[in-house]
């Protein structure tokens, strides 16, 4: 099976986990475990941030910032396609207590102008503004960097926090060529994922100046984070950090020969395409589709609507090229 459905469906490779295996560890809730801490010392230089917190997922790297700069009567201004908003079982509200207001944006990208037109604050009867949260990529769309500073620059007018999703920020990187620090120079945190192109079993790193790290640190533990010899599932994210973030650039390319196939099918339109990602729109209805890429060994999933591709380390250029072929043979009787 050609595994299309998520790049959260990576396996470790036998590399990976022989890292896994040599790994020194201790007990990380008394700041004891070297590799977790070698891995948080690498995340906080990649990002150009202080300090860095090992966290459990990308939802808790994304949990963290809103309950402790947003909470009872804030606001966290966001696009309606994030991550945070769709994806998270609400926590946004349930478990950081703050609203989330969604200003404009296409595809999860703001725009700046309805960010600024959504700030408020200081009514005896109203919540106020207090963070912005930005997610690159998002739909593997890549944020442009123009636009982050202009928010950076809005939230700083108005005393605002930014909170960066950068659970593929290192795609984003691979493949615009701009720095996951000069993206995170927009934020003032930035989670990422170890787990998903990256390729590692678990984990995310939550990056940002050593006063909010500190108290996110206890938030962590609140959360029932507070984890012991991790340094095992540590290793594997210093492996990927070392060896597989260039590699990333193999996941585009067969992201593209993929697409070229679909929009060149006659029956799939093709409204994203970027980085590892693919949404398209097909004239046959979409569990057809899903029973049809099945039947030829590839698994895909429905999203916003839409057919999601997304490559990754699962992926080979074989298995592309046979992929390639597998859509290209693909009839009107096969979607029946
Ligand atoms: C943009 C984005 N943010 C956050 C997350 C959450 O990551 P996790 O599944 O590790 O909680 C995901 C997961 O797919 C994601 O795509």
């Amino acid at each position: 099976m050609f595994d299309l459905r998520s790049d959260t469906f990576t396996l470790p490779t036998e590399e990976m986990r022989k890292a896994m295996y040599n790994a020194e560890v201790g007990d990380d809730v008394y700041g004891e475990d070297p590799t977790v801490n070698k891995l948080q010392d690498m995340g906080a230089e990649l990002t150009g941030k202080e300090s860095a917190l090992l966290v459990s997922s990308g939802c808790m790297g994304n949990l963290i910032p809103l309950m402790l700069k947003g909470g009872r009567g804030k606001e966290v201004i966001c696009a309606k396609e994030s991550h945070i908003a769709q994806h998270e079982i609400g926590a946004v509200c349930s478990l950081a207590a703050t609203l989330p207001v969604y200003a404009d944006s296409k595809f999860g990208i703001l725009d700046p102008k309805s960010v600024e037109s959504k700030i408020h604050g200081g009514a005896y009867d109203g919540s106020d503004s207090a963070i912005i949260e930005v997610e690159n990529t998002t739909s593997g769309l890549i944020y442009p960097l123009e636009t982050m500073k202009e928010i950076k620059k809005i939230a700083e007018d108005h005393n605002l926090w930014v909170h960066l999703d950068g659970a593929r920020i290192f795609n984003a990187q691979v493949a615009s060529g701009i720095s996951v620090k000069e993206y995170a120079a927009c934020a003032d945190d930035i989670t990422f994922c170890l787990s998903k192109g990256l390729g590692t079993p678990a984990f995310s790193l939550l990056c940002g100046d050593k006063e909010f790290i500190e108290a996110a640190k206890r938030c962590k533990k609140l959360l029932g984070g507070g984890q012991r010899q991790v340094g095992i599932l540590a290793a594997a994210g210093i492996y990927a950090l070392e060896n597989n973030v260039e590699r990333l650039a193999i996941d585009h390319a067969n992201r593209e020969k993929i697409s070229t196939a679909l929009s060149e099918s006659g029956w799939a339109d093709v409204v994203i395409s970027s980085t590892n990602m693919i949404f398209f729109k097909a004239s046959y209805p979409m569990d057809k589709v899903i029973a049809a890429m099945r039947k030829k060994d590839i698994l895909m999933l429905q999203d916003a609507g839409m057919g999601r591709i997304v490559t990754s380390l699962n992926i080979s250029e074989k298995d592309t090229d046979a992929i390639v072929k597998a859509i290209r043979e693909l009839k009107e009787e096969d979607f029946r």
